[in-house]
Formats: C-alpha cells, structure tokens, sequence
C-alpha cells in the first residue's frame, strides 16, 4: 500500500473520498495523522461488516455471548495484563536533527533488513552495523521502547490513571466470571464483543491499516487446556468461512503462522491471517491467538477473585484462552479491494464495486425516467418506500440522467438499479403495465420485472 507507487491503492481510496465511504480525520484543520472519519456509505459498510460478523459469530451459535465493555479500566486491569510494560511496546527510533520518529523494525525491515522478534538493543546493533540513516539521511538515535497505549486521567483532580484501551479483549477477561455466574454457559463457549481500542503508534501509515484509534471485532473462547489444539483447528476453519462471507478470494488470504520469537507477550500460538492488498501484498487482516490461562490468572491474582470454571463434576479450574481478532478498518479495507473493478462498458471504461449484496451500503437505487414527469415520480416514489419497508437501504437517484445513475451506483456497489419508466404506466403496451426495469450492476443486462416481485426478485 504504497499510497506513492500502487495505483489501484490511489483509485480506492480516491473513490473512497470522493463517494463519501472515508474522509482524513479532523479534515478542515489539517487532519489528525492516525485518524479517519467514516462518510456515509463507509459507516453503512462498516455496519454490515460488523452485523454480518455478529449474525455468524454470536446469533448464529449456541456457545457464544455478547458483550460491550467500557472503553475507561482501572489501570490495574493493563498493569495485570501486562500491557504497561515492554510487552505492548514498539521500538521507537529518532531522526537525530529533526526529531521524526520512526519504526526502527519498519526502517530496517524498508532497508531489506529482517528485524522480526529483535531487541531494541540488537536493533541497534544493525543499525549500526549496517550505517543506516533516517530517510532525510541523518543520524538515527538509540533505539527505545515505546509503550503503545494512550494515557489519561480520570475526574476533576486527576488522582487516577487510565488508558484507553487498547484491545476490547481485556473488557472480556474482566467479565469472565460475571458472564459465567448469571448465564451458566457450558465448556467451551466464547464472549464476543466490537468495539473501538486506541493504539498510539509511533508511524501511523497506509490509509486505514496502521492508525491509532479502530474498531476490533473479538472473541475470547474459553476452553480445557487439553482441548485447545482441537477447538484451535476448528475457529480457524470457522474465520477462512468469515473470510469467505465477506467475498475475499480464496487466493488472496493466506495464513501465517507467528515465530516464537515474534508472539505477542501473551501468546503461545498465533497464526496471521493476511491479505494481499495491492500494491502492498500479504499482510496481517486478523489474528487468531491461542492466549493459554495468561490473562485469567493474571487478574485473578491482581484482583484476588477468583477466576474460575466450576464443571458440574470435577475441580474449578482457570480455562485457556483462543483468541480470533478481525480489524474493522482492514475488513473494510480488502473488502474494497477485493470489489473494485474496471471494465468495459459500451465501448468506455468504467469503475464500479463489485460487493457482495450482503455487504453493499445500498441494496438497491430507484429512480424515474425522467424527474420532470410527475406521473413517472409519484409511481418511483411508491415503489421506492416499498422497497425501503422491505430493505431499509435503498437509495433514490434522479440526479442526471439514467446512464449517469447507472455509472454513480456503479462506483459505490449498488447491486440493482430499479428504474420506473412510462412503459410502467402503461402507457405504450398494456401488458407491460405496473412493471420496471432492473438492471444489473455487474453484467449491465436489463430485466423487466413486475413491481409485485420486485422485492422478492431482488433478495
Ligand atoms: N486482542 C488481540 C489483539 O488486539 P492484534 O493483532 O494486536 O491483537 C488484532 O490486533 C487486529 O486489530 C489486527 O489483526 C488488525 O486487524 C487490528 N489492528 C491492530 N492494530 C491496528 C492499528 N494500529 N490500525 C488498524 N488496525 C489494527
């Protein structure tokens, strides 16, 4: 995604300004790097990215329960888990003249170096040894570790420390025992909550995928220590589905599985899941962790409650931990990806998206003919709030004429385009009377269809 060499980066996320799905952070003022604000048609995706991923991941199952955390912990909740420390941290290097700050991972790795699972010190040391420069071509500084989380301080007086979180899944471990103790679910069960988490990294980059305030969709899955090779096997089968739902191809996921060196300071085992993003390659979409009792037990001896399952038979015991983490912005971003396409259509080039219906912010666009015809636009109207009772997202468009409708819908991934012409009044054969015109936004093709199936015709 590199915004200067990727071309077809530059067109989606041109497109994606220009047709109101992402806009920079705090725009008018320069922007807030790290941040970017969602436009209507980004919010409608991002919505369905996360009811579809709700539909199959917690409605859709028998041992899952919902959860929505608050984003403010008391501070012990990061000191237990561990993400006050060196654990949560990036390391952290200096352009000595001018004070920009870089990933020295990021910088050696951009200079062919490999620094994966590297000390801060070993980072050093290739520096060093390799004489590399700031991109401005000046001394680098020493390379530090920088803890990632955003600080504030809670009430007037400011007495106590907080952070905002920077993962929602601490907001689940903290919730164990009160899910346990009012829904008595069985062994192995998840909870499962989305919400935003706040990173402050050192080089915010590549448009949505490296910011500093998302949205993570996250489950905990709670099972026995000897089951979790089993139930590993099967969440991960359960995401390449999710992948799947969402419309990413098959080839452009791949599955990487974390060195021990580089595994988060929680994990045992971690596999990436990556996308092939243009321009850019495989990179992390989400990840899938199998945490071990790490965060469980940790809080119950910070707190000193207990943090168990008690079976119906058999000894309480502090359940392990399977993690599957999706990204809402990296969603969105290879679920664009995946649907931007350029073809031909008589004999011009178009732009449009091809989204899965499930996912398109509009199901369907309406129009008249002609918006001059007050006979055309009383019948486009009716057959419009028909629609809206039944899809909720549907568009209504008479701005231009029907080729340029065609061409706009086109470009934010309408599937359907429903236009009501005077053939529909009845005007010119009878027999076509009461029926419209719905075109298809992949294939171009031209239906005529009676407003009567119309809704079922478009599911
Ligand atoms: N609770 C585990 C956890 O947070 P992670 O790999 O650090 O694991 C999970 O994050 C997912 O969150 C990533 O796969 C990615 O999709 C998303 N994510 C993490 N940091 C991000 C950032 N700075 N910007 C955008 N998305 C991010």
């Amino acid at each position: 995604m590199n915004e200067k060499l990727d071309t077809k980066m530059e067109k989606i996320t041109s497109l994606a300004k220009r047709r109101g799905f992402v806009f920079p952070g705090s725009d008018i003022y320069g922007g807030l790097k790290g941040t970017w604000d969602f436009g209507p048609l980004g919010v409608a995706l991002n919505n369905r990215i996360k009811s579809e991923w709700w539909k199959m991941f917690v409605d859709g199952r028998e041992d899952m329960y919902g959860l929505d955390s608050s984003i403010l912990m008391n501070e012990k909740v990061w000191e237990a888990s561990g993400h006050t420390g060196a654990g949560f941290a990036d390391p952290l290097v200096e352009d000595a003249k001018t004070g920009e700050r870089f990933r020295a991972d990021h910088l050696l790795k951009d200079n062919g170096i490999e620094a994966e699972g590297l000390s801060a010190s070993e980072m050093d040391g290739l520096i060093a040894d390799n004489e590399l420069k700031s991109p401005a071509g000046n001394q680098l500084s020493k390379v530090k570790d920088f803890n990632l989380m955003f600080e504030t301080q809670i009430g007037a007086e400011g007495k106590y420390k907080s952070y905002l979180r920077p993962e929602t899944a601490q907001g689940i471990f903290v919730n164990f025992k009160n899910v346990v103790d009012t829904l008595s679910p069985k062994m192995p069960f998840g909870i499962a909550q989305i919400g935003k988490a706040f990173r402050n990294e050192i080089a915010p980059r590549e448009w949505l995928f490296r910011v500093r305030e998302f949205e993570q969709m996250e489950i905990e899955y709670f099972v026995r220590e000897e089951q979790w090779e089993e139930e590993f096997e099967t969440l991960r089968l359960d995401i390449q589905k999710w992948h799947e739902h969402i419309g990413l191809a098959p080839e452009n996921i791949r599955e990487y599985e974390v060195p021990e060196n580089d595994l988060a300071h929680y994990s045992k085992r971690t596999i990436d899941f990556e996308y092939n993003y243009p321009g850019k390659g495989f990179d992390e979409l989400a990840g899938f962790a199998y945490r071990t009792d790490h965060d469980l037990k940790n809080h119950e001896e910070a707190s000193g409650v207990k943090m168990r399952y008690v079976p119906a038979e058999g000894s309480p015991f502090i359940p392990h931990v399977l993690e599957p983490s999706f990204g809402v912005g990296r969603a969105l971003t290879a679920v664009l990806c995946e649907a931007y396409t350029e073809d031909e259509m008589n004999g011009e080039v178009r732009t449009y998206l091809k989204l899965p219906k499930h996912l398109a912010p509009y199901r369907v666009a309406v129009s008249p003919l002609l918006k001059n015809k007050p006979q055309l636009v009383e019948k486009a109207r009716a057959v419009f709030l028909q629609l809206k009772k039944e899809f909720g997202n549907v568009a209504w468009d008479d701005n231009g004429n029907v080729g340029k409708r065609y061409r706009r819908q086109d470009e934010i991934g309408t599937p359907a385009c429903v236009v009501i012409d005077f053939e529909t009044l009845g005007e010119e054969d009878a027999s076509l009377k009461d029926t419209v015109t719905v075109r298809d936004r992949d294939t171009g093709e031209q239906s005529r269809v009676a407003i009567a199936e119309l809704a079922s015709y478009l599911k």
